[in-house]
């Protein structure tokens, strides 16, 4: 899919004062705050690149349930979803092909919003990325598949806004409501790493380049790296 590079777009690209600011969510949870805004059209155009190799696509939940976001991933390792569970796959089951390389472009920036909320080492093997229309939403789960949980999980927003809930180490944890805008990124490690977290239903909106649509991306170490060989 094309996403138009309107007048628009690059006027509200422009109109952006390039102002970015941190908040924090909870203990070791901080939103870098349009922190992602000016390089926002390269990361939509990396994208693009990816999902022409790796389209986007609605799986089946190991019960059963179609996910209303539609998801890719490239990099190393790709999320995949079977009867069995879900599990980081080297190929795309869609394509039978490994997974798209990670562009340059959605790698620094990853690296970058870590090392801005403090992880100076953080080497993400895998980046997910979710497409959300009009009424998707994320129900309240915990990225709890990665082998090294000692790196954080960066999570970039871009297009129309949604409503980010962020809990506890329960499900049944009482959750922080937190609005995400586009080029918001979210960066949760430590202590916060396995907190419950999801996205409420996209409310119709309108965004000059991704229209009706909300994309997140999100960067992982999936696989512990080894820094010594055996
Ligand atoms: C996720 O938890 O994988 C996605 C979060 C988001 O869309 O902001
Ligand atoms: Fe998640």
């Amino acid at each position: 899919m094309r996403y138009n590079r309107t007048m628009n777009g690059d006027l509200f690209d422009l109109s952006h004062n390039g102002e970015t600011w941190t908040e924090t969510i909870a203990e070791d949870a901080l939103i870098l705050r349009q922190y992602a805004v000016a390089q926002a059209p390269e990361i939509i155009a990396a994208i693009e690149t990816v999902t022409e190799q790796s389209p986007f696509r609605h799986i089946q939940t190991p019960g059963g349930y179609t996910m209303s976001a539609a998801i890719t991933c490239c990099g190393d390792l790709g999320w995949v979803s079977g009867p069995q569970g879900y599990r980081y796959a080297r190929q795309d089951p869609q394509t039978g092909r490994d997974w798209p390389e990670m562009p340059a472009v959605l790698r620094e920036i990853g690296q970058q919003a870590a090392r801005e909320a403090g992880y100076s080492e953080f080497h993400p093997d895998s980046c997910m990325i979710n497409r959300y229309a009009p009424g998707s939403k994320m129900s309240l789960h915990q990225d709890r598949h990665e082998q090294d949980l000692s790196a954080p999980i960066v999570s970039v927003s871009l297009g129309v806004p949604a409503m980010f809930l962020f809990g506890g180490m329960q499900r049944s944890d009482k959750t922080v409501k937190v609005p995400l805008a586009h080029g918001d990124v979210v960066v949760w490690g430590g202590v916060s790493r396995l907190c419950f977290h999801g996205v409420l239903p996209i409310k119709a909106d309108y965004h000059p380049t991704l229209g009706q649509d909300r994309i997140n991306i999100t960067f992982r170490v999936v696989r512990k790296h080894r820094t010594q060989s055996i």
